[in-house]
């Protein structure tokens, strides 16, 4: 793709359609940085959800992953919603194909669905509640004790939220391709070497790097903890692309990136990493590429996301 940097300034032509448009721009915390300074929102996935769904501006720009965006648009069903690149996938949302995930379901004909939004409009429509990292516990604890669930697609979300609840849901066996190889011998090293240090990791992370944090939370929920934690340095088992809000909120603490089993060492999304200023300000100025999703998985997928934003409501997550 010809690159426009060089000829054009970026940042002033993403204003200027943003004015013209009125365009919102939503960008989730991994992010390149630029793209986050340029946003009108920057927030994780409920945030996200909350703002799409009270925005009153025409186009929604939404620079993070192609499932945030279908959230965006069945919450938006007559607005236009623009991706820089329709590519920015998910592993944990392609881990749960939607023909495999009603195969699987139809095992467990008296159990409710609880899905993380990291999953397919089509997964959706098969799914009693939507949940996010920031509300999983509360989501799951609005159903009955006595109630069986299934929990799908990320197995370690739902394994963190089993042991904390004392539930048994049924998970399916998806996996963050990022956070699942944050390594736990890394952590353990780092913890040894900086005893002043707190741990904090999203709960996409595999068990036993959760069983040795001090804070587990959504992107938006570490972030708040570190503002008012009194600890000044931290390890952070997560996406790269959060360092950049905190390090920003907090200049005077220094935060240690846990790196991956691999030896590239690199915990980037790579998916999220996709959307670069150069695709933004294309996808701004040509409307495209759009999400579309038909009127009949619109409807059924925005019954278990309205109930998720009406329970997150009413227990103030995120507010
Ligand atoms: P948050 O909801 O914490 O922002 O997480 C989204 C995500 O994709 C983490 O990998
Ligand atoms: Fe999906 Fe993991 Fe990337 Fe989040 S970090 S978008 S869960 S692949």
């Amino acid at each position: 793709m010809e690159t426009l940097t060089a000829k054009i300034n970026l940042t002033e032509e993403i204003n200027r359609l943003r004015r013209e448009k009125n365009a919102v721009i939503l960008a989730h915390y991994y992010q390149v940085s630029e793209i986050q300074d340029i946003a009108d929102y920057v927030g994780d996935s409920l945030g996200l959800a909350q703002r799409a769904a009270e925005t009153e501006a025409d186009m929604i720009v939404f620079a993070g992953v192609h499932f945030m965006a279908e959230t965006a648009k069945i919450l938006n069903p007559n607005k236009k919603v623009v991706l820089p690149d329709l590519n920015a996938g998910c592993s944990l949302a392609e881990s749960a194909p939607a023909e495999d995930f009603r195969k699987f379901k139809e095992n467990y004909p008296d159990h409710k669905v609880v899905s993380y939004v990291n999953s397919t409009a089509a997964v959706k429509t098969m799914t009693d509640v939507v949940c996010t990292s920031s509300n999983a516990k509360d989501i799951v604890e609005s159903f009955p004790q006595d109630q069986p669930l299934i929990f799908a697609p990320d197995k370690n979300l739902g394994g963190y939220i089993n042991s904390i609840t004392g539930r048994n849901m049924v998970l399916w066996e998806g996996t963050c391709e990022v956070h699942d190889v944050l390594s736990t011998e890394k952590v353990m090293q780092m913890a040894a070497e900086n005893p002043d240090a707190k741990v904090i990791a999203h709960p996409e992370c595999k068990g036993p790097v959760l069983e040795l944090a001090d804070f587990v939370g959504s992107t938006a929920q570490m972030l708040k903890f570190v503002k008012t934690d009194e600890s000044k340095k931290y390890i952070v088992a997560t996406e790269t692309g959060l360092l950049y809000q905190m390090q920003k909120d907090n200049p005077e603490k220094e935060f240690l990136v846990v790196p991956t089993d691999e030896t590239c060492a690199c915990n980037d999304c790579p998916y999220m990493k996709m959307n670069t200023m150069d695709k933004l300000y294309r996808c701004m100025r040509d409307e495209t590429p759009e999400i579309e999703l038909s009127k009949e998985t619109i409807e059924k997928a925005k019954k278990p996301i309205i109930k998720m934003l009406d329970l997150s409501r009413k227990i103030k997550v995120n507010k």
